[in-house]
């Protein structure tokens, strides 16, 4: 954003730096203030630009990842390069998107089959994805019920369902189609064309 700017409009846009932006990063991982840096929203694209010019690597990339939009490519190149993927939306977000990532069929029928919540069998497929997950809410039952997936697990026969699941991301052109975001003219502007 240019200093002093208000509000999220196109005009207070200014073209993102990232190498400049990374080495301030480093700056502050060097002096001890972040004891980690990481990076949101990296394409393999842009993630691969980044390790070029990296000398400390991102340790996280943290990225939409649900059942319903594995990152199968993007989580294969962030293991190949040891950067952590970390999921947000992993419950598809119900409150903000009219996401039918919960009502699944595949995924109701497995939480069905272990006795959870389809958002708890979610989270564990995350969890057993490799991933981390960072599920959002505001209400005291559900967030404990979203905690409740450390001591049990999806058995294989289960989980190799999960890729039967059609891939579809809620972030799509339609979303970053409004107005305040209009600089970019679709969502493959905005990730390099790359997931
Ligand atoms: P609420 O705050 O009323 O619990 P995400 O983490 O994927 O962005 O999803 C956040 C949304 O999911 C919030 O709207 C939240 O609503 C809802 N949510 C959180 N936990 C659960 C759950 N266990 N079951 C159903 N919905 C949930």
């Amino acid at each position: 954003m240019k200093k002093g700017s208000v509000g999220v409009s196109p005009e207070n846009f200014l073209p993102v730096d990232i190498p400049s932006t990374w080495k301030a990063m480093e700056a502050l991982y060097d002096s001890g203030k972040a004891r980690a840096i990481g990076v949101s929203n990296f394409s393999t694209k842009k993630l691969g630009n980044l390790l070029d010019l990296a000398r400390v690597p991102p340790a996280v990339n943290q990225v939409e990842c649900h059942p319903s939009w594995r990152q199968a490519k993007l989580r294969e190149f962030c293991k190949s390069k040891g950067v952590h993927l970390s999921a947000y939306f992993p419950l598809g977000s119900p409150g903000w998107f009219k996401s039918d990532v919960l009502k699944n069929p595949i995924l109701n029928l497995v939480a069905e089959r272990l006795g959870k919540s389809p958002a708890q069998v979610a989270l564990r497929w995350g969890l057993q994805m490799g991933h981390s997950v960072l599920p959002k809410s505001t209400n005291e039952g559900r967030i404990r019920e979203n905690l409740d997936v450390f001591d049990w697990s999806i058995p294989d026969d289960l989980f190799a369902k999960f890729f039967d699941i059609e891939q579809a991301r809620l972030l799509n052109v339609s979303f970053f189609a409004h107005e305040t975001l209009s600089p970019y003219k679709s969502v493959e502007e905005l990730w390099d064309g790359e997931v």
